[in-house]
């Protein structure tokens, strides 16, 4: 049984939690954001020609690479000869070489470079080492320096006595994002623009079968609508505002040319969230909905109350108009106001507004129903969860 290893993104819970819909986890660690896994659900819905591990890696939005795990190894002399073995192997003449390490003392990376090196000199062989001095490669720098296609990075992960070790297969690729995000023709970051990852990991978690809708009654600039299609799903993006919803087929028009997706393959019309019309609509939806005002500075309690009233009033006419809809499972990103006495949440009520329609809320991890995505310096943070319809 292979297994993999997966280096998580800041918000290690809320990737882990991602990964639970598409892998088996093995062992998860949340201070070195380190998850083992297996059985991972593979999965090709564009047909598209690269390693499987880079397909996998490229719908993840908390995940910034994966290894193969090479075997676990009791002590240092037998973990010094399984990379040797494996850094010798390349047809390369002189492969670039990095070596990571996660869960290891002071100067264990340093020492075990300096190892490894020592047994190139002695075997003759011409190799570029891309981490020297001991420090741990970043995503960043094996996209810069193509080292996956040039060369191999090891990655170890050490529990007591035993160190784990993986080679990296997939690297998050950094060129992409920036084509998702800043590079996007329209753009509002007024309205509070939702980060491509973060719509891959909405999506992920509303779970979308191959085929299936993934709907966004309040898609904005259509982050969510592109993010499903790149991903090879069908969508539907529907928003209050004309502006934005041009601005959305804009951005859909300029990403299906990039990541060449059928332009058909999603739709667009405005309409009030709360009148969305569901009768004939089967799929999943993965929604950032209405956050509120956009403050520039703290809000003040009665601004904060004036936006919860708000905010639960739209979220109750939501479900009330989505009973009886055929939603097998609803991504949601609520708003949540930061006060120095403590944050305001909103999603506890609205969460009860879904049960009377007939949703129930799923475990994220450790019986925890909700997750706070949040930067420093926001004003209004996200708060995420997932319902599931109810068997009748
Ligand atoms: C936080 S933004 C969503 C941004 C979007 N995720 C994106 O990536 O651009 C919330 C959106 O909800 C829309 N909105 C607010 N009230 C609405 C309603 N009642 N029905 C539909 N859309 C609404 C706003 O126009 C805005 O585009």
């Amino acid at each position: 049984m292979t297994q993999y290893l997966f280096v998580l993104g800041r918000n290690a819970e809320l990737s882990r939690a991602e990964l639970s819909n598409v892998c088996e986890e093995v062992l998860f660690d949340p201070k070195l954001h380190l998850l083992l896994g297996e059985h991972l659900k593979w999965e090709n819905l564009r047909d598209i020609p690269k390693p499987k591990e880079q397909l996998f890696l490229d719908r993840l939005g908390g995940t910034i690479r994966m290894g193969e795990v090479v075997g676990e190894f009791l002590g240092k002399e037998k973990l010094l000869e399984a990379v040797c073995t494996r850094a010798m192997q390349s047809q390369e003449d002189k492969p670039k070489l990095a070596v990571s390490a996660w869960g290891v003392g002071k100067g264990f990376l340093s020492d075990f470079l300096k190892q490894v090196q020592a047994q190139f000199a002695a075997a003759k062989r011409d190799v570029r080492f891309e981490n020297v001095g001991g420090k741990n490669m970043t995503s960043g720098s094996i996209f810069e320096r193509k080292l996956l296609k040039r060369g191999q990075e090891f990655v170890i992960w050490q529990r007591e006595n035993s160190f784990l070790l993986a080679e990296t297969k997939a690297n998050q690729n950094l060129r992409n994002y920036v084509l998702r995000d800043r590079a996007k023709p329209f753009r509002d970051p007024k309205m509070g623009m939702l980060p491509p990852k973060l719509a891959q990991i909405l999506i992920n978690l509303a779970d979308p079968k191959p085929g299936e809708s993934v709907i966004d009654p309040f898609c904005g600039s259509g982050t969510v609508c592109s993010e499903a299609a790149i991903a090879g799903f069908p969508s539907i993006g529907s928003d209050l505002n004309p502006d934005f919803l041009r601005g959305a087929k804009q951005n859909f028009q300029f990403l299906a040319e990039k990541f060449r997706f059928e332009t058909e393959s999603g739709k667009f019309f405005v309409r009030d969230a709360t009148e969305f019309p569901w009768k004939g609509v089967e799929g999943v939806i993965a929604t950032e909905g209405w956050l509120g005002e956009n403050f520039e500075g703290m809000p003040t309690p009665a601004q904060i109350t004036g936006n919860e009233k708000a905010t639960l009033l739209l979220w109750s006419k939501f479900f009330e108009n989505l009973r009886g809809a055929n939603i097998r499972r609803i991504a949601l990103c609520l708003p949540r106001w930061e006060r120095p006495e403590g944050a305001k949440s909103v999603a506890k009520k609205i969460v009860a507004k879904a049960e009377n329609s007939g949703y129930t809320p799923l475990a994220l991890f450790q019986g925890q129903h909700t997750f706070v995505y949040a930067r420093d310096e926001q004003f209004v943070t996200r708060e995420i969860c997932v319902l599931e319809k109810r068997a009748l």
